[in-house]
């Protein structure tokens, strides 16, 4: 896959957890789906009956996973990686050919979907990969109806284990993240998790 320029680095990366793709994305896509646990998420999220969900670089797919068990009606993703799509894609064969499951390609600031279509978006260990993060939120705003729940989450927490505390953004990025929320959602809050820090708005 082409090389991806975060807006917390500054330059281009071709990390395989950023822009998962050949061997090594495959291999990125199972050490995420191994490390990235993320019932406790799941529970602040809490999605109701009837509500659509759309998860934004949902990677090999664990939340999408646990998306499945909720009584969500719709749970759609995207992400830029095809590899990815795949991965996460494969255990909802069943659930992707009635249209309750519904992966595509797609990034953070161009996710192909209508305006208001969703009841809550989440994202998880991606806003600091994205190459524009007002671009994104812009696009998170844009897809959320009304009263919609904004979740966004990145490796960090009170009891991060090692790799991810080594990805855990300094403070001028977090309020980076936060104030780009505060100029377009209400109620703003930020969570810390046992390894992940969460920002939760209300659009
Ligand atoms: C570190 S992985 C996290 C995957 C998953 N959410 C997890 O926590 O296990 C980052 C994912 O973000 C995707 N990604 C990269 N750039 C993106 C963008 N601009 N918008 C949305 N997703 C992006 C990658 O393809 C990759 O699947």
């Amino acid at each position: 896959m082409e090389p991806t320029t975060p807006w917390t680095l500054g330059r281009p990366t071709r990390s395989p957890f950023a822009m998962p793709g050949g061997l090594s994305g495959r291999l990125a896509g199972r050490v995420m789906l191994w490390t990235n646990r993320q019932q406790d998420l799941l529970d602040l999220l809490d999605v109701h009956a009837g509500e659509r969900v759309l998860e934004v670089g949902y990677g090999p797919g664990g939340l999408i996973r646990l998306l499945q068990r909720t009584p969500a009606q719709r749970i759609c993703g995207v992400d830029p990686s095809p590899q990815m799509r795949d991965l996460a894609a494969r255990p909802h064969r069943a659930e992707s050919a009635t249209g309750r499951i519904d992966l595509r390609l797609g990034t953070a600031d161009r996710t192909g979907f209508g305006d208001a279509e969703f009841d809550c978006v989440v994202s998880v260990n991606n806003v600091a990969i994205w190459p524009d993060l007002q671009a994104g939120l812009s696009e998170f705003h844009r897809v959320t109806r009304a009263g919609g729940r904004v979740l966004i989450a990145w490796h960090g927490g009170t009891r991060p284990s090692r790799i991810p505390r080594s990805l855990a953004l300094p403070e001028d990025k977090l309020a980076h993240i936060e104030q780009g929320l505060r100029g377009l959602f209400s109620g703003v809050t930020r969570h810390e998790l046992a390894t992940l820090t969460i920002w939760s708005a209300v659009r």
